[in-house]
């Protein structure tokens, strides 16, 4: 399918325009990706949490673009209609935006990815303006952001208070820098609300309640195959004993001489 038949910003802002909240996961490769897309899944992020449920890390800063990028290259080529998002890694923008545009080019050019996603607010508005001057669309990231985990003390929800105001600034200033969206992460669940009210532009929850216009989870999370998840999540499936039964099933096969059976052999 052609990039045209792909979805667009503009479709995201139909959505939200017509009220339908829509959903984005997580995908770091070939199997996930194919199997959300033909679920309908309409925007799939090749998060930099690859870094905690990929590569074995214990969080998402030491993932890398060289990483990434063949990450995001196998979620572009195994899906026709979702958009892809390609999170930008940590130490990948922060020294401005010269460097920003060539993290954008690198990913736009190597992976094909749809779009990119950043985490901060007012301070990266330079390099949120130097990538959409470039044609490059950019999701923002607010509340709890994982790259700033040591500086926020921990994995704490963000905005409480009157710290709430701070939340609202930076979501305005990305507004108007022009992101076409915003991850709202870890906030209370009315100050998400007032976010995506007041803004025009679709506020993505996640662990930020019901009043976003969209919500989004990282695809281990949801299917049950990461141990102790976050209290944000929600495991629809339990894939992981699913796929620990069927591999001790084969493995017991194997040893009792049941597999290979006849429909696998040959002759
Ligand atoms: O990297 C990621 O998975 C994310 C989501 C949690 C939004 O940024």
């Amino acid at each position: 399918m052609s990039t045209a038949n792909r979805i667009s910003i503009s479709d995201l802002s139909a959505f939200k325009k017509r009220g339908e909240k829509f959903a984005m996961l997580t995908s770091y490769e070939q199997m996930s990706a194919g199997i959300f897309d033909e679920a309908g899944i309409p925007v799939l992020l090749v998060g930099d949490s690859a870094g905690n449920n990929f590569f074995g890390e214990e969080n998402t800063i030491p993932v890398t673009v060289d990483e990434l990028i063949p990450l995001a290259r196998a979620v572009v080529k195994s899906t026709s209609r979702a958009m892809v998002v390609a999170d930008f890694p940590f130490g990948s923008y922060e020294a401005g935006p010269d460097q920003a545009l060539d993290t954008g080019i690198r990913f736009f050019k190597e992976s094909k990815a749809h779009a990119v996603k950043l985490e901060g607010g007012k301070r990266i508005v330079p390099q949120i303006k130097r990538l959409i001057e470039a044609g490059i669309p950019v999701m923002g990231h607010l509340g709890l952001t994982p790259q700033s985990v040591h500086a926020l003390g921990g994995f704490k929800v963000q905005g409480r208070g009157d710290d709430a105001n701070r939340i609202k600034e930076d979501a305005r200033a990305l507004e108007a820098a022009g992101v076409f969206a915003i991850v709202l992460e870890l906030v209370p669940e009315e100050l998400a609300a007032e976010i995506s009210q007041e803004l025009s532009i679709p506020i993505i929850g996640i662990g930020a309640g019901k009043g976003c216009d969209g919500q989004v989870l990282v695809w281990t999370d949801l299917m049950g195959l990461t141990p102790n998840a976050p209290k944000l999540a929600k495991a629809y499936r339990n894939l992981r004993a699913e796929m620990s039964a069927a591999a001790k099933e084969w493995a017991n096969d194997v040893a009792t001489g049941q597999f290979p059976g006849p429909e696998q052999s040959f002759h």
